[in-house]
C-alpha cells in the first residue's frame, strides 16, 4: 500500500494553512489514516532550521541549502515512512516554494535548485499540490492585520509578484499534479474546492 503526498503551497497570507486542518479532519472522517506536516519543519533538526530561516540574516545560497537541509531529513524520517505505511501526507509547503521563494523571490540558479531537489528528493514528488492563488497586494493587507513579520513576510510587493510568478512557472512545468484554488474567494467556497480537489485525488 502506499500514500498520497499531498502539499500545500501559495505566498504569505493567501490562507493555505487554514485549510489543512480542515482536510486532514475530513480524511480521518473517511476512514483515512493522516500525517499533517510543515516545511521547513516537521523533525527536530528541521524545526530548529526554519527558526534559522525565517529569522536569521543569511544569503540566499545558505537559505537555499538550509531549506534543502530540512527537507532531506524531513522526508527520510517522516514523510517517506509515512507514505510507506499508506497514509495521507499533509505538508504545508514543499519544493514548489523554494523554487517561488528563493528561484523566483531570491533570483537564485535554479538549475542548482534542479540538482539539489533531484538529489534530495531521489524522485519523490507531490501527488497532488493546492496552490492558493492570491493577488500579492491583497495577501499583504491581509498579513498585516495578522501578525509579526518573518523575513520572508517582511519583503515588498516585487517579491512576493516574484513569488507568485514562481509558482505559475512550476505549475506551467508540472500540470498534471496542481490544482489552482481562488483564495480571493470567500472562505467556504475555497474548502468546497479544496474538498473537491481532495476527492478527485485521493477518493471520498
Ligand atoms: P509559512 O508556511 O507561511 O508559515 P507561517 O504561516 O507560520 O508563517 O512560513 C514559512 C516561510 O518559509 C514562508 O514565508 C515561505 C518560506 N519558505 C521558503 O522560503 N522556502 C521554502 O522552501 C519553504 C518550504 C518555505
Amino acid at each position: 500500500m502506499t500514500g498520497r503526498f499531498i502539499t500545500f503551497e501559495g505566498i504569505d497570507g493567501a490562507g493555505k494553512s487554514t485549510h489543512i486542518e480542515p482536510a486532514a479532519a475530513r480524511l480521518r472522517g473517511v476512514g483515512r489514516s493522516v500525517t499533517v506536516t510543515r516545511e521547513p519543519g516537521g523533525t527536530e533538526l528541521a524545526e530548529s532550521l526554519r527558526k534559522a530561516i525565517l529569522h536569521t540574516p543569511m544569503d540566499g545560497i545558505t537559505e537555499t541549502l538550509l531549506v534543502f537541509a530540512a527537507r532531506r531529513d524531513h522526508i527520510g524520517r517522516i514523510i517517506a515512512p509515512a507514505l510507506a505505511r499508506g497514509e495521507v501526507v499533509l505538508c504545508d509547503r514543499f519544493t514548489d516554494a523554494t523554487f517561488a521563494y528563493q528561484g523566483f523571490g531570491r533570483s537564485q540558479d535554479l538549475a542548482l535548485l534542479d540538482r539539489l531537489e533531484a538529489a534530495v528528493q531521489q524522485g519523490l514528488q507531490p501527488d497532488l499540490t493546492l496552490w492558493f492563488d492570491l493577488d500579492p497586494e491583497v495577501a499583504a493587507q491581509r498579513r498585516a492585520a495578522a501578525r509579526a513579520a518573518d523575513r520572508f513576510e517582511a519583503e515588498d510587493l516585487a517579491f512576493f509578484e516574484r513569488v507568485r510568478a514562481g509558482y505559475v512557472a512550476r505549475m506551467n512545468a508540472a500540470a498534471h499534479r496542481f490544482v489552482r484554488v481562488d483564495a480571493s474567494l470567500d472562505r467556504r467556497e475555497v474548502e468546497r474546492r479544496v474538498v473537491e480537489a481532495l476527492n478527485a485525488h485521493v477518493g471520498g
